[in-house]
Order: C-alpha cells, then structure tokens, then sequence
C-alpha cells in the first residue's frame, strides 16, 4: 500500500478518478487567483446562470457575469456545469404573473422553452453539463413533487419538457436532475422514482446531481453510500454538485462557535475523509464532484440558515490555507 500524497492541487490527484469542481461568481477569481486553478478542473456558477439573474425581465437576458466566468473556465482549460435552468427559487415575477394573474399554463411553458432554447444554445459547445431542475422533489413523505408556483400551474409536465427543451439547443450536453438530502432513504427513493420514470418514457436525462449539502454530524458515510448503490441501478452518471459540510447541526440555530475547535476540525477532516472515500468508490458512476465554494471566508453558509452566523464548510480556510481536511482528500492509502 502507498500513500497518495503530493504537494500538486487536488484536481491533479484526482485526474484519473473525476473531475473536482468549485462553485465560483465574479469576485472570487480574483480573490482566490491560482488556489482556483490548481485544485479545481471544473467551475459551476454559483449565481449567474439562475433564471432571475440572467433573465431579470422578459425581453432583457443579462449575459455578461456568465459570459465571464465561462470565458475564464475555457482560457484555463476548465470544465464547466450549467447551474441551473429550473429552480423554483431566483424566479423573476414576470414569468408566473401577467397583469397580476398567474399565467397559464401555455404561456408558462412557452416561456421555460424561450428561456431554455436561449441560454443552453448560447453556451452549447462550452457547457458541458447542466442542472435542468433543481429541487423539484418534495420533502413531504406523502407527495413526490415539491408544490411550488411552477407545479401548481403546469403539473409535472414542467419537469419532463425542460429535459426535451435543454435536449433541442444542446443535444450533446448531459442533462441532470439536482436535488438535497438523497442521503435519507424516503428521498433517496423519491429521486429514484421520478429518474426511472423519466428514463422510461423516453426523457433525455443523463444525470442525477446531488447537492451534499452536509454537516460534519451528518450524514453517516453508510447512508451516502446506500445512496449511491440505489442511484447507480438506473445506469446515469451521478455527480456531487455542491458539496459543503457546516460545523453545525442541520437544526441548530445557535451562535455557539466563535472560532471552529480543534475538535471540530478534525471531525470536519474525518467527515471529507469518509466522504471521499465513498466517492471513490463508486469512481465509475460519479463523473464528478463539486464544492460550494472555495475558502471559510466566502460562504454561502454565512447566511443560512442564520443570517451572519460564520461557518467554516470548505477545504481552505479564511486566510486560504489547506485545512486538514484539504489534506485528508488529497492523502489516502491505495
Ligand atoms: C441550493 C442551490 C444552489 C445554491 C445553494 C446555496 O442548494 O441549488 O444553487 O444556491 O442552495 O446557496
């Protein structure tokens, strides 16, 4: 047995297992300049490809932001996943309501295709992979859609006309259906459901991302994996598209930590540890695994699900040094 170790970034030790990934906007290349380049082999938008943020008004697409990260991806020979086409967060009101009505369902689904049709085709040779929907499936044990305004007005047909819409501008990217928590088996079962289903009518489906939003409490490492063996029944690529793991409990909503312990940190380090672990494992499914972010100093965390409460989720840490668990990802035995 040989221990991997190198002082090369984490997307060169990971080359021949699959693509690591970081979820960046504008600011953070600057910010983080090289640590983005030597370590990542694939950026996600974080925001800039989101329906409210690239098509605010209904005759007004803003491409600037997502031109500019896509350019940066491409000038340093990164892959790029398109995040996200459908979400029923970042919706603009323009696309639901018309003259202060709910539109109808029509109109509704006239508009996801214009919109689907003109962002996929304008980066088709470029993005390589995209999140059609995104948190469609409900947390509710007794439903399987989540019952948001786009449900509501078109029913599930949304779901299965944005895969053939994303399909028509780009036929050769993948297409993947994102969601959170596939770790708790009721959910796990719900995304396994509505993907076979789809798979079996015929829907141009590639994938199934999964968010791994997680805390380093939870999820056990064995329920992660039983998540990936029921998920990789349905022969689609699985990706990890937006990795973080919180120092605190999924319900916790106090402001103990001032500063992460030791304690905690190596905890963090064990949770990538086990993590990255089991993802290599299932190294011929996953065909690649993105963080939400970069360093402890930028988080998305920072304001969910307490408003500037400071978290400390990623590899590098506020100064952007390697944390521990920076160092467990990239040293294992083989
Ligand atoms: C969800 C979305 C992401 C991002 C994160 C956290 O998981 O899919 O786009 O917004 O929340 O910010």
């Amino acid at each position: 047995m040989s221990m991997i170790n190198s002082n090369r970034g984490l997307s060169f030790i990971y080359r021949d297992i699959f693509p690591i990934g970081t979820a960046i906007n504008e600011g953070m290349i600057e910010r983080y300049g090289r640590i983005i380049t030597d370590n990542f082999a694939s950026i996600t938008p974080e925001n800039e490809l989101k329906f409210h943020n690239i098509h605010p008004r209904k005759y007004d697409y803003q491409f600037d932001k997502a031109d500019y990260l896509v350019d940066y991806a491409i000038s340093n020979g990164m892959k790029i996943r398109g995040h996200t086409l459908i979400w029923h967060e970042r919706l603009p009101d323009w696309l639901i309501y018309e003259n202060e009505k709910r539109v109808s369902k029509e109109l509704l689904l006239k508009s996801l295709k214009e919109h689907i049709h003109k962002v996929v085709d304008r980066y088709k040779d470029k993005i390589y992979c995209w999140d059609v929907v995104n948190e469609v499936i409900s947390d509710d044990e007794h439903t399987l859609f989540r019952d948001t305004a786009l449900y509501q007005i078109a029913g599930e047909e949304f779901i299965e006309k944005a895969f053939y819409y994303a399909h028509e501008a780009a036929p050769k990217s993948k297409l993947f259906l994102n969601d959170y928590n596939a770790c708790i088996p009721s959910k796990c079962d719900k995304i396994y459901k509505l993907v076979k289903k789809l798979k079996s009518d015929g829907v141009p489906i590639h994938g199934i991302g999964l968010q791994g939003h997680y805390n380093i409490n939870f999820p056990a490492s064995e329920a992660i994996d039983n998540a990936l063996k029921k998920l990789s029944e349905l022969e689609l690529d699985i990706q990890i598209t937006e990795m973080d793991v919180s120092m605190y409990g999924y319900e916790n909503r106090s402001t103990d930590i001032v500063c992460p312990s030791n304690n905690m940190i190596e905890r963090q380090k064990i949770f990538y540890d086990r993590t990255f672990e089991v993802y290599r494992k299932y190294k011929n499914v996953i065909s690649g695994v993105t963080l939400w972010g970069v360093a402890d100093d930028y988080t998305w965390l920072d304001e969910f699900p307490v408003y500037g409460r400071k978290d400390w989720p990623l590899l590098f840490d506020e100064k952007l040094q390697k944390k521990p668990a920076y160092e467990a990802v990239t040293c294992w035995e083989r």
